[in-house]
């Protein structure tokens, strides 16, 4: 029997490719190009596996191009919107994910955004790149201080809670929290007050953050409305998925002053960034940095490798999402 067939959408760190090399026969993408729906599409007719990231349009559609030979997705990342579970569930697919191990590094960089949004860090850097400054004086880009601030975090799971721990412990901050599924004893447990609703949460917080995954019933959450319940000097910082906000009615919101500052990681249609929201001064923007350390990486990667190794050994798979 010839050995089991993996293809690997994106580069990889080296260790994992090499373990995934050890362990499979595997296709690797030299070139580091997305595959699109047509070489997605001739990786699933001609693998046993897909090792799959962030943007492979694994949808209805691309199932439905060419016969499905795969029997698993080992997805690469905690997030897996981009994957069509049902439609793979519907041809027998098994559909992983990589959780638990990225949490730290997501929440850390959410607290550089909360802290150069606040700071007005973007500002200062491209001024001081540019050329433009002319030496320190007290009134020169003021921010705004964190400590005592109240953070509410949208959504109460591993990153958010790695949240609440850095910015209550580490910069004393007040801590809120709303999910639908947190309870008042849940919430007392971890240190941070439970609101009774996101609309509450919004128009209590000093900064909001948020750490939902991109889903039908998440998409656009923070829509115009809910946006306007956010007082003028609030900060929104997004780490999770972008089209978790409506990013028309966030650039709008930013553009006339109803809201103060943004720290963003994701985007509505990503890697395209509107050039009006990036011309605003306080949009503090990084190109989907979260879990983006050789550490975090690394570890998604051999959590891949541990998924597809359980799966073709016919053991119990821990990370099954479908
Ligand atoms: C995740 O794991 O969801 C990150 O956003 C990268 O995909």
């Amino acid at each position: 029997m010839g050995r089991t067939v993996v293809t690997v959408s994106r580069r990889l760190p080296g260790a994992v490719e090499q373990r995934l090399g050890e362990l499979f026969d595997v296709r690797l993408n030299a070139r580091d190009e997305a595959l699109g729906p047509d070489g997605l599409s001739a990786a699933l007719a001609t693998s046993d596996a897909i090792v799959s990231t962030l943007g492979d349009p694994l949808d209805a559609a691309t199932f439905s191009l060419r016969p499905v030979r795969a029997r698993i997705i080992a997805h690469f990342g905690a997030g897996y919107d981009n994957v069509d579970v049902a439609a793979a569930r519907a041809r027998g697919v098994t559909v992983t994910n990589t959780p638990g191990v990225l949490t730290d590094d997501t929440a850390d960089l959410t607290m550089l955004l909360i802290l150069g949004a606040a700071r007005r860090a973007g500002e200062g850097e491209r001024e001081l790149r540019g050329g433009a400054w002319t030496g320190w004086r007290p009134t020169h880009l003021l921010g705004t201080r964190v400590s005592g601030k109240t953070l509410g975090l949208v959504g109460f799971g591993r990153i958010g809670r790695a949240v609440a721990r850095r910015a209550r412990d580490g910069f004393g901050m007040r801590v809120r929290a709303w999910s639908r599924s947190l309870t008042e004893a849940a919430a007392s447990d971890a240190g941070v007050e439970r609101s009774d609703s996101l609309e509450r949460l919004l128009a209590d917080s000093d900064i909001v953050s948020i750490h939902v995954p991109s889903s039908r019933e998440t998409r656009q959450l923070l829509d115009a409305g809910r946006i306007a319940l956010m007082p003028r000097h609030a900060i929104l910082v997004n780490t999770s998925r972008g089209d978790v906000v409506d990013e028309a009615a966030l650039t709008s919101a930013l553009r006339h002053g109803s809201i103060c500052a943004a720290g963003l990681d994701v985007f509505e249609r990503e890697p395209h960034v509107s050039r009006e929201l990036l011309s605003l001064d306080r949009v503090y923007a990084l190109p989907h940095l979260g879990s983006a350390t050789v550490e975090s990486r690394t570890a998604m990667g051999m959590r891949v490798v541990a998924n597809l190794d359980a799966f073709f050994r016919g053991q119990e798979v821990s990370d099954r999402v479908a």
